[in-house]
């Protein structure tokens, strides 16, 4: 990219000129059942095993997960969304963007971020050198909340095993947790997005590396916070940095 362009990028992020460049287990099987749950048990044959669980997400490559995404009924969104909004771009990507949830316009649209907030995250994305293909970009819920209204705890819970498989199978480096709400959401916290911002956080068993920035809807609401989001983005790039030379950033 030239310098112009990401410049015209960085403007669009409201960045002053001078900024530095620089798994459900399945039911035991009568020979895994010990001998005294085996007395417990009463006689007669095994129930059928519960088909729904029979398929855990954590198992599933892409196209099979995708599938089961689509025909999701898990929570009350499914009867009111238009279509599911899954994730989209490079598979193996680094580097992992994590918003809250569909808007209108991805639940039209059927990809996250394509909304006037996710031309803005574009903007962010391209000001630090990523086209939105070079990156994987999903949200914590995949279906529209009614309203836009914040995604309800439940709902994520049944949601949460859907974006771990696909962290699993793009294996970033880095994750960027877009806005409060995924960030809380994403690291299990009440904590102030303004506390979590500047540290790499651990996600989940696996510690997959984090750090938080603000949300793009935020920032076309409150402008005057877009030089805070580029430090976060700069942050980001040296915590991908220090992964990636094998160094320990993480607590
Ligand atoms: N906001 C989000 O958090 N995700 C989207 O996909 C769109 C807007």
């Amino acid at each position: 990219m030239t310098d112009g362009r990401r410049l015209a990028y960085l403007e669009a992020l409201g960045v002053d000129v001078y900024v530095r460049r620089g798994v459900a287990p399945a039911p035991a099987t009568e020979a895994e059942l010990d001998a005294p749950a085996r007395a417990a048990r009463p006689a007669g044959p095994l129930p059928p095993p519960v088909v729904a669980a029979a398929v855990p997400e954590a198992t599933l490559d892409w196209e099979p997960l995708r599938a089961m995404v689509s025909a999701c009924t898990r929570c009350p969104l499914h009867a009111t969304r238009t279509q599911t909004v899954f994730g989209v771009g490079n598979p193996h990507a680094k580097w992992m963007f994590i918003g809250e949830a569909p808007g209108a316009d991805e639940d039209r649209q059927g990809e996250p971020f394509v909304g006037r907030a996710g031309q803005l995250l574009t903007s962010m994305l391209k000001a630090m050198g990523f086209a939105r293909e070079d990156v994987y970009i999903a949200n914590v819920l995949k279906c529209r909340p009614p309203g836009n209204r914040d995604p309800k705890p439940e709902e994520a819970a049944q949601c949460r095993g859907y974006l771990e498989r696909q962290i699993e199978l793009v294996a970033p480096t880095l994750i960027v947790a877009v806005g409060r709400i995924a960030a809380q959401n994403l690291l299990a916290t009440d904590t102030a997005l303004a506390r979590l911002r500047g540290k790499a956080h651990a996600l989940g068993a696996r510690g997959w590396p984090l750090v938080v920035t603000y949300h793009p809807a935020y920032l076309l609401r409150s402008p005057g916070e877009k030089r805070k989001a580029w430090q976060d983005l700069l942050f980001a790039r040296q915590v991908f940095a220090r992964l990636e030379a094998g160094e320990q950033v993480l607590p």
